[in-house]
């Protein structure tokens, strides 16, 4: 049976979720904060160790100040009120991207991490400002001139260094695209697309896909 470690989740769907049931894009986001905290009840339950969701891309910027801004909230409002919840739960936060938000969210960002550094059951880490082009062509600066560039190098400076690749790549929202989303690390990753837009994914789908997933032969190039 293949062993999971590690889920990652291209989170799509919620403004138009928003739209068809609260005419508001933003309000779509609102119930997506919901299926965040069920994924990462059922990783827990399942023994996952890592889960990574895409929550906002660098090419997220072009979306307008007004969805940016609530989207920001959203995550500030969730960070201060559930840091507690977090650490009970024993859930680790790491920020995959670059810090470039306000001060007072940096900050925030920085704070969840260090308080939430030791927890030991699950590890959420939040790409926010995230893009995969970017990551790569960072971690091959980062070698610079004295290493040399080779897979071990630049894995050690991605921001999963010393995490596993994911075993499952699920994506909500009925689109099948990678959108800039970990193309180095899903290179053998089973990848899940999913019709139902985020704020309507269970956790029966999340099971589903972890029951599929189990039965696939995998094979790295071998038969
Ligand atoms: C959420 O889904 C992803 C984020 C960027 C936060 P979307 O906001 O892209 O929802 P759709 O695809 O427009 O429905
Ligand atoms: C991908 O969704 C980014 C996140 C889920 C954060 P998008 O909705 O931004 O992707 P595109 O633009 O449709 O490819
Ligand atoms: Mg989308």
């Amino acid at each position: 049976m293949n062993p999971i470690k590690h889920v990652a989740i291209i989170m799509d769907g919620n403004g138009r979720w928003g739209e068809k049931n609260k005419k508001s894009r933003n309000l779509g986001h609102k119930e997506g904060l919901k299926t965040v905290e069920l994924a990462m009840k059922e990783c827990i339950k399942n023994k996952i160790k890592f889960l990574t969701l895409y929550a906002f891309s660098t090419e997220n910027w072009k979306r307008p100040l007004s969805e940016r801004k609530y989207l920001f909230s959203l995550l500030e409002t969730y960070l201060r009120d559930k840091l507690e919840t977090l650490n009970k739960e024993q859930i680790k936060i790491k920020i995959f991207g670059k810090l470039n938000f306000s001060k007072k969210l940096n900050k925030l960002l920085n704070y969840a991490e260090k308080k939430t550094k030791n927890n030991k059951k699950l590890q959420v880490n939040l790409a926010l400002n995230y893009g995969s082009k970017s990551e790569i062509v960072s971690a091959i600066k980062k070698i610079g001139k004295k290493k040399t560039i080779n897979i071990y190098n630049i894995e050690k400076n991605l921001y999963s260094r010393n995490i596993p690749d994911p075993e499952i790549l699920i994506r909500t929202g009925n689109t099948h695209r990678l959108s800039n989303f970990m193309l180095w690390q899903i290179a053998y990753t089973e990848i899940f697309f999913e019709k139902k837009l985020w704020p309507d994914f269970k956790s029966v789908d999340f099971n589903k896909i972890l029951k599929k997933f189990k039965k696939i032969k995998r094979n790295f190039g071998d038969i």
